[in-house]
């Protein structure tokens, strides 16, 4: 019986797995990045952890001019990578070959290794470039390819409408800092407070002996609070002790 049901469970668990590229959908980035959606390009998400089972298979990501979708039977006409800069002619594109192995199963926010630019190539000098975009609308869908084969797809994504208003993707570099300079940014931020409170202190009691002075003239109140708390320990000593000590000045 046991066994019944951990084979049922491996068999559910296999047929989800491979179900993952035929129900995946393309998708622009929730991320709030500034350039996710411009005049010439977008950014996607790159899918997590659904291409494991093509490991040596190459997964193309390809953008297609949404009016031409109607004759586009995806097996037939993707199975060969084409260039952008053919997209006049063909009404579709291939870009960022990858194979199913390297796509990555843990993403982490803001982490622009989990990206996918599109229209990113200001300059289009290598093969199968990622030109900018130009009008649309578009849909994008990834295909795994085998020797130019077709063997597995995700869903189309949504319409994909370029936003006239915004300037080309301008994808920030997570801001690398030294550790050198980080420790030196909270001891000088730590400073700043110490030297703030006294501030604030000397301000709300009008008081000039603060912080400073009164650090020196105190060392006789330790001394005694110390020997109080040894022989006569009760917790209204430190109060009895400041009290003296005010009347001392
Ligand atoms: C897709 O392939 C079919 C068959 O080869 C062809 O008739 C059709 O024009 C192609 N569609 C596009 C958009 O290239
Ligand atoms: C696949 O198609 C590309 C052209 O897009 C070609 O350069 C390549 O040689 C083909 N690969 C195979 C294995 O047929
Ligand atoms: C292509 O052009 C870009 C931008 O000018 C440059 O950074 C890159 O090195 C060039 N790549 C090649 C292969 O020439
Ligand atoms: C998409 O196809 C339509 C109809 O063929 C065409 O008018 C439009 O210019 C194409 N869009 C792009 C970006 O080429």
């Amino acid at each position: 019986m046991d066994l019944h049901v951990n084979l049922l469970l491996v068999l559910a668990t296999a047929a989800l797995t491979f179900a993952d590229v035929p129900y995946y959908v393309p998708k622009i980035t929730a991320k709030p990045l500034l350039g996710r959606l411009t005049n010439s390009g977008f950014v996607l998400e790159k899918p997590q952890c659904i291409f494991h089972q093509y490991p040596s298979d190459e997964v193309w990501l390809v953008i297609v001019n949404n009016s031409v979708l109607p004759q586009l039977d995806v097996p037939v006409n993707l199975s060969t990578p084409v260039e952008s800069i053919d997209f006049e002619r063909n009404q579709y594109f291939h870009i960022h070959k990858t194979l199913g192995s390297e796509f990555p199963c843990t993403d982490t926010f803001g982490n622009t290794a989990d990206l996918l630019l599109v229209g990113s190539d200001s300059v289009c000098n290598t093969t199968f470039c990622n030109k900018p975009l130009s009008t649309g609308p578009f849909r994008a869908i990834f295909v795994v390819l085998n020797n130019n084969i077709s063997i597995a797809q995700s869903r189309w994504s949504d319409l994909i409408t370029l936003n006239p208003g915004l300037q080309p993707p301008v994808i920030p570099n997570p801001p690398r800092r030294s550790a050198g300079m980080i420790i030196i940014v909270v001891i000088l931020s730590i400073l700043l407070a110490i030297l703030l409170a006294c501030l604030i202190a000397v301000l709300a009691t009008g008081s000039k002996d603060i912080c400073w002075r009164r650090s020196i003239d105190n060392k006789p109140l330790i001394h005694l609070e110390m020997v109080r708390h040894y022989y006569n320990y009760n917790k209204h000593s430190v109060y009895v002790v400041h009290t003296e000590y005010k009347l001392m000045k």
